[in-house]
């Protein structure tokens, strides 16, 4: 019994000592998700520097997370000064970049949250590896892509875990954390002591196809949107009977809107490769359809819906 006391005090000792290490957070991937991690990583006290390819991503990044830290700030302080106190010292511990290389050179941890495709994670994760310091820890938040598959492109397999958060960041409350035969007991316990210290509430989850959420989630967005092409009912009464029946905050096709009809579509293409066999993975001839006109949904106008007024990349 003292025994087991003395390892779960050390363990303990050992989960805070990996939440204090992690301090310097590098974010690469500004669009939805790499934006609402690095603004929590942010207001958490972190010091973040968030990367994207593509400066004028960025540029739209800061001006969501800005006002994304407006509405938490109001929400936790109502209209005063510790609210403004709480947007200037969040904002300031958030630099950019679009150099995702120079960008890891002092990282404890490099969270990626670039475009859903395994070559293309590889490719950057392969470049990280060279120029991150040894102790830096990798995470991928792929909705799809098996972790081990990506970690393969680094030389630090115990050092490489999955975060996957869930959108929007600032406001959804799950963390699933997933570790690979490979991933340490260390860097898992560090990625989830660093993950409660983001103020989420963490899932422990193998390296299995869409983890926990999304395999159950994934396949339920894509029987709506069977049903929209079988014409079973229309877009509007599909969202409502959802919205309704299961008291969902927001219809399926509003939330695909939401999410990006593009990157469901390549999770769907990722999963086709990685799990053949798997048929509640396999792609709707509709969402092949709204790839093809570029309906990618609320992010840049249009999808399922039209937003002409309420882009979010805008
Ligand atoms: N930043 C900060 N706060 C935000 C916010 C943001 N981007 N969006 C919403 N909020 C907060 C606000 O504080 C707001 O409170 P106030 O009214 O005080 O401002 C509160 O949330 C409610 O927001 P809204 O009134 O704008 O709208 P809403 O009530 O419809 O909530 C929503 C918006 C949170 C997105 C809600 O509709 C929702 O939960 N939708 C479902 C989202 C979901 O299912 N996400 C998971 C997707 S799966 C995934 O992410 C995994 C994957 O791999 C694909
Ligand atoms: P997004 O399309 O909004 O943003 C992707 C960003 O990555 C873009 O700004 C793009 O310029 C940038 N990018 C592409 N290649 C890059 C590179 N080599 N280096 C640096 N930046 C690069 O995508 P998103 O919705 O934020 O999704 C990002 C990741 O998070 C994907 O793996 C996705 O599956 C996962 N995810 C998405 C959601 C969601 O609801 N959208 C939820 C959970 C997880």
């Amino acid at each position: 019994m003292a025994f087991f006391t003395h390892l779960t005090r050390r363990s303990l000792a050992q989960s805070a000592a990996m939440a204090n290490a992690i301090k310097n957070v590098t974010v690469i991937g500004s669009g939805l998700m790499g934006a609402g991690i690095a603004q929590v990583a942010a207001q958490t006290g972190h010091s973040v520097t968030m990367v994207d390819i593509d400066p004028v991503a960025v540029g739209k990044a800061e001006k969501r997370i800005a006002d994304s830290i407006s509405r938490v700030a109001k929400k936790k302080f109502g209209e005063g000064d510790e609210a403004t106190k709480f947007v200037s010292e969040s904002l300031s511990r958030l630099r950019t970049s679009t150099d995702a290389v120079a960008s890891v050179e002092s990282a404890d941890l490099v969270v990626e949250a670039i475009v859903e495709n395994l070559k293309t994670k590889k490719e950057l994760f392969s470049k990280l590896d060279n120029a991150a310091p040894a102790h830096t820890i990798f995470a991928s938040n792929t909705s799809s892509i098996p972790i081990a598959k990506i970690a393969e492109a680094t030389n630090r397999l115990d050092r490489f875990g999955g975060l996957h958060f869930f959108n929007p960041v600032p406001v959804m409350k799950l963390l699933e954390v997933i570790k690979t035969s490979e991933t340490s007991q260390a860097t898992a316990d560090a990625i989830t002591a660093w993950g409660k210290a983001m103020g989420k509430a963490i899932v422990h989850c193998k390296d299995t196809p869409g983890f926990i959420v999304n395999r159950v989630f994934v396949p339920y967005l894509l029987s709506c949107i069977r049903l929209l092409d079988e014409e079973v009912a229309t877009r509007a009464d599909i969202d409502l009977a959802i919205k309704l029946g299961l008291e969902y905050p927001m219809g399926p096709l509003e939330l695909l809107d939401y999410l990006g009809i593009d990157t469901i579509y390549n999770i769907c293409k990722e999963w086709r490769e990685a799990y053949p066999d798997m048929p509640e993975f396999q792609i709707p001839p509709l969402l092949e359809r709204m790839i093809s006109e570029g309906r990618f949904g609320k992010k840049i106008g249009k999808g399922f819906y039209d937003y002409k007024d309420q882009v979010v990349f805008g």
